[in-house]
């Protein structure tokens, strides 16, 4: 499924927040999703808050678990 259709973009905005993109102006910076017309940037912003709400669930992340996604953790 396309998360951003001026871009062409799928997946790599999902791996941006996983990476730590936390805004959607990081999220546009890492891949470019929602830098053109800007109407994916509601659906940008449920993933963020998806992944936010997935990562609560989970409990605390160990320091190993970043540093084995090589990635910093978003804010809280
Ligand atoms: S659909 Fe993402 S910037 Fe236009």
């Amino acid at each position: 499924m396309f998360a951003c259709l001026c871009d062409g973009i799928t997946g790599q905005a999902a791996d941006a927040v996983a990476d730590g993109a936390s805004t959607t102006n990081q999220i546009a910076t890492s891949c470019g999703a929602g830098a053109d017309c800007g109407r994916c940037r509601h659906a940008l912003r449920s993933l963020i808050a998806a992944c936010c709400h997935l990562e609560k669930s989970a409990g605390p992340v160990r320091s190993t678990d970043s540093a084995h996604r090589g990635a910093a953790r978003p804010p809280r």
